[in-house]
């Protein structure tokens, strides 16, 4: 069995309906990521879970017991929360070394897993600060400190990183994996970042209206979207309406505009009504007519330092192509371009509200 289930789990507020059915097993030493825009259901999903928001059914087991109705301080779990205050009279390393002192952890011991954990968030030398006199960023990271010192068997962690700039984030990103696989502490973070949840995660639930619309390793959740929600969620993509004219053994026959594209449908019933996606990344400016799959104008070039994001426009409408940095730089706006792509990195679903349902 698995280290941590939802079994069934909902949870209405009147007659709203927050979380809906939902199922989801983590594994020991697993990071999972609920991925989703704001109103989803993330945050109600983790404090079922931490116990702070009863559920209205379901069954919640954490390595084999029944903590549906289990006080949230006998969980065990470690929680960071987005407003999960510090202690305002205790200092920065007081705060972090409190649960220990709690434990009993000797003196020396607790200094060094206060000093490791701060060393962590990057908050070395200011162990003896108030939280008052500390920046927001600085607080979130206060608190994930603590939460890590105290090596819980279950870590949650609700947008902890939300108030730290970029570069420290992609930094605490990093770090943060690298210790919670060292410490084998089964994690899971609610987060509306994309990269932050691909960054991080063993495997990523995309949750879109109270459910769980995907649940995939980071690589399949890009590459392969299982719904129209995550597809436009996760990254960017183009999106070409069509409609099926042929369902082959290995792909569908499209007719997008006045072409038909070779689209693999890896199984999936797809007919009637369809979206094919693909990712600006996966096209590129053809060389030569012979290879342009189809021609267009370019309206919009913009560079971004890694990458240049053109726009052009074509008979299947307006698509979106990155081209990395490398070489030349690609036609100004105005130029006629033709477009390339492998038929392999198209994908197609049946179009929502057009059969069944994300
Ligand atoms: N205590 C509450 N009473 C009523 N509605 C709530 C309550 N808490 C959350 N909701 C609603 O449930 C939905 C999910 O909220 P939440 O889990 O906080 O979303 P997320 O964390 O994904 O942004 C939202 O529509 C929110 O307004
Ligand atoms: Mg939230």
């Amino acid at each position: 069995m698995s280290f941590l289930t939802l079994q069934g789990i909902s949870k209405r507020y009147g007659d709203f309906t927050a979380i809906e059915h939902l199922d989801l097993s983590v594994e020991r030493g697993e990071f999972l990521s609920l991925l989703g825009p704001s109103g989803c259901g993330k945050t109600t999903t983790l404090q079922m879970i931490a116990g702070f928001v009863s559920p209205s059914g379901g069954r919640v087991t954490l390595d084999g017991r029944d903590i549906t109705h289990e006080r949230p301080e006998k969980r065990g779990m470690g929680v960071v929360f987005q407003s999960y205050a510090l202690f305002p009279h205790m200092t920065v390393a007081g705060n972090v070394g409190f649960g220990l002192e709690m434990r009993k952890m000797k003196r020396a011991q607790r200094a060094e897993r206060v000093a490791e954990a701060l060393a962590l968030v990057r908050l070395s030398g200011l162990d003896t600060r108030y939280p008052k006199e500390l920046s927001g960023g600085q607080r979130q990271r206060v608190a994930i400190a603590r939460a890590i010192a105290m090596r819980p068997e279950l870590l949650l962690l609700d947008e902890p990183m939300s108030n730290l700039d970029a570069k420290l984030r992609e930094e605490m990103h990093i770090e943060l994996r690298a210790i919670q696989k060292r410490l084998g502490i089964t994690t899971i973070l609610v987060t509306h970042d994309q990269v932050e949840a691909m960054t991080m995660s063993d495997r990523i639930a995309v949750m879109h209206g109270g459910r769980i619309a995907q649940l995939s390793t980071p690589f399949d959740a890009y590459e392969r979207p299982a719904t129209p929600f995550a597809s436009t969620f996760l990254g960017r993509t183009n999106t070409l309406a069509g409609e099926v004219l042929r369902r082959n053994p290995r792909c569908a026959e499209v007719a997008v505009a006045s072409t038909t594209l070779h689209v693999p449908h890896e199984g999936r019933e797809v007919a009637g009504a369809v979206n094919v996606y693909i990712r600006p990344e996966k096209m590129r400016l053809a060389n030569g007519s012979g290879e342009a799959r189809v021609q267009g104008r370019v309206t919009t070039r913009v560079f971004v330092g890694n990458q240049w994001l053109l726009v052009v426009d074509t008979e299947l409408g307006k698509l979106h192509i990155a081209q990395s940095n490398i070489g030349a730089p690609p036609p100004e706006e105005g130029h006629e371009v033709g477009i390339a792509w492998t038929d392999d990195d198209l994908r197609v679903l049946t179009r929502e509200g057009a059969h069944g349902h994300a």
